[in-house]
């Protein structure tokens, strides 16, 4: 699976630890930077991934200390779902019912072993649509709303 990831400073090292995971099981990765432990601020960080998200039309992972910062940036564009996840069954649901198509996480809460199986629970499971459809579409009538609204 093609998949797109960016950190901030604070998440340079489990991003490290998740690109090797993904790359040993055969996932084409996508680094979006940043790239070194200089500071830089995380909605530069989470614009720049989802837009990718949305053109490649594939799954993203953010990370920074909290998860926090970049999850509230990234869901400020439309078309994203991001989703803070700090468990396999936050991980499962965000895909299962919310269709999220970012996985947040926070470097400073989760421990790398943790956050690589979140990581591959939210890659491995699907949107389960039926009524979880009708309410992700309401998301996207929110979206809509707002930019009526201007
Ligand atoms: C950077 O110190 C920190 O604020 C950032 O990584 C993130 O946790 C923000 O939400």
């Amino acid at each position: 699976m093609k998949v797109v990831i960016g950190c901030d400073h604070a998440g340079l090292d489990l991003k490290k630890e998740i690109i090797d995971s993904l790359t040993k099981d055969q996932h084409e990765v996508i680094d979006c930077g940043t790239y070194t432990s200089e500071s830089v601020d995380y909605p530069d960080i989470a614009e720049g991934l989802a837009l990718k998200v949305l053109d490649e039309k594939i799954l993203g992972i953010l990370i920074c200390g909290t998860g926090i910062g970049v999850a509230i940036a990234a869901n400020k564009i439309p078309g994203i779902r991001a989703a803070l996840c700090q468990n396999n069954y936050g991980a499962r649901l965000a895909r299962e019912h919310n269709d999220a198509n970012i996985l947040a996480i926070g470097s400073r809460i989760t421990a790398a072993a943790m956050a690589i199986e979140i990581v591959n629970t939210f890659l491995n499971t699907g949107f389960q649509a039926g009524r979880h459809l009708r309410r992700v579409e309401k998301i996207n009538m929110l979206e809509k709303k707002c930019r009526e609204r201007g």
